[in-house]
């Protein structure tokens, strides 16, 4: 027997238009749309009505960068797909692409299998995987066509972190060549990580050792570098790349002048970058260690161009790089030793929120909000179609989000499992009111009404941003 949902009375908003309409959902899916005064919806029968009068009705959020249960640091960040994935629905985000990570010497086999087993039967809501390649040989090459059928479709490589994670200049070019050939997207973590781990070792001779510095030793510099690197490593290879947590404006110049030149160039920056700054990180009293995170936040000016990149399009998609580590016992792992702290920042219950607000300061539209949040990251990551708008066919993950309420954002109030928020205090205007993932309803007016296992695993398809 079929079950039916009826959405009535609001404003669906996508990419792509704003119209007042009803939204009939069936079987987990988009069935269809009414414009309201057409008489189309009268005929239609429900077994629920969800009254979305004088609210929004967007497509659920696509967080691509995510970072559950993931080792980092000597530890794990403190959500795990359980907590994370519940926080996330909280936040009106209803997929996440979260990374698979292969260790060095072992298969991407092996790194995958152990994420299936590890977000298997614990996501309130649909989840997807990148894999993170550390150790580029000519058998993880192979294994990538193997990942792409079954749905791992991007790899993210590290010009950073060496002796973890880090891939030399030929290996990401190995890879990019591999991912000419066959449609994968090559994600690239671009800071000069070599030349970093000089000004890590002589701060901490000089005796700076406070979180602060960690913003001052990853220099813009070395950000813009290695962004140029992997543009023109892309370009030899004829690949297209896609730049993650870019925070600096001189990184953003690279992007621009590349897609300028018609290069298929893709960027994505996070909340962190556009709402906080290095005045963060110097907090007195290791409070600026909350903030650590890489690429590092910047000073405020970069704000500026951040958020012109994302009106642009030379910025296509605010992710989080939700990865979570509670102060105590976390952070505090770096006092006296600022590269000892724990890399990452909470923030995957908080993006929908804030970017609404960067809506009411007038930064963006409507429809671009929902264009970085929800459609561009579902393209980017071949989900579009199904994931990423309110159209028939579509997987009827909607949210039901309250334009006019009035929050403030608290550790004492959010959903995620840490102990502090990088947001404490600030004052949002909207907030998410009703959640459903492909029909069913997981937050229900500011109730969760979601169960773990719930969330399913999504294969994607590759990227459907070029052409
Ligand atoms: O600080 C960060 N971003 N931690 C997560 C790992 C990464 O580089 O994305
Ligand atoms: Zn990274
Ligand atoms: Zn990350
Ligand atoms: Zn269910």
């Amino acid at each position: 027997m079929s079950t039916r949902t009826l959405i009535r009375g609001g404003l669906v908003i996508t990419a792509a238009e704003e119209t007042h309409a009803d939204v009939l959902i069936e079987d987990g899916r988009i069935a269809a749309l009414a414009a309201h005064g057409s008489g189309a919806a009268e005929a239609w029968t429900a077994d629920r009505v969800i009254d979305a009068s004088h609210k929004y009705v967007i497509p659920g959020g696509v967080d691509a960068h995510t970072h559950m249960d993931f080792p980092f640091g000597g530890t794990f960040s403190s959500d795990d797909f359980e907590t994370g994935t519940r926080a996330a629905a909280w936040g009106g985000t209803t997929t996440i692409v979260d990374f698979a990570v292969q260790s060095r010497g072992h298969a991407l086999r092996a790194g995958l299998d152990a994420w299936y087993a590890k977000a298997d039967g614990k996501c309130a809501i649909d989840y997807g995987f990148h894999m993170i390649l550390s150790d580029v040989n000519e058998k993880s090459l192979r294994e990538m066509d193997l990942l792409i059928e079954e749905g791992v479709t991007s790899f993210k490589l590290f010009t950073a972190y060496p002796g973890v994670f880090f891939s030399d200049d030929g290996q990401i070019l190995r890879a990019m060549q591999k991912a000419a050939g066959n449609g994968g997207l090559i994600m690239t973590h671009a800071e000069n990580g070599l030349a970093i781990d000089v000004l890590v070792e002589q701060a901490l001779a000089r005796g700076e050792t406070d979180p602060r510095y960690h913003g001052e030793v990853r220099k813009a510099l070395l950000e813009a570098e290695a962004t140029h690197r992997v543009i023109k490593l892309a370009q030899v290879a004829g690949a297209p790349v896609y730049v993650v947590h870019v925070s600096a404006q001189e990184a953003v110049a690279e992007l621009a002048r590349a897609r300028d030149e018609g290069l298929p160039v893709f960027g994505e920056t996070c909340p962190q970058y556009l709402f906080l700054s290095t005045d963060n990180l110097a907090e007195p009293g290791f409070e600026g260690s909350k903030y650590v995170c890489s690429t590092p936040l910047r000073p405020r000016e970069h704000q500026a161009a951040l958020w012109r990149g994302l009106r642009t399009n030379d910025l296509q998609v605010v992710s989080t790089d939700h990865c979570p580590f509670c102060f105590v016992g976390q952070k505090e792992l770096g006092r006296g030793d600022f590269s000892k702290i724990p890399n990452g920042l909470p923030g995957v219950e908080n993006r929908m929120d804030l970017l609404h607000q960067a809506v009411v300061d007038g930064h963006i539209s409507r429809r671009r909000w929902i264009e970085i949040a929800c459609a561009s990251p579902a393209r980017m990551f071949g989900l579009y179609g199904k994931k990423g708008t309110i159209a028939p066919g579509a997987d009827a993950d909607v949210v039901i989000y309250d334009p006019a309420a009035e929050q403030v954002m608290s550790a004492d109030t959010h959903h995620m499992n840490v102990d502090y928020s990088a947001y404490e205090g600030k004052h949002v205007t909207g907030q998410v009111e009703t959640v459903l993932s492909r029909g069913e309803v997981v937050i229900d007016q500011r109730k969760f009404t979601g169960h773990a296992g719930h969330g399913a695993y999504v294969p994607r398809g590759t990227t459907q941003y070029l052409g």
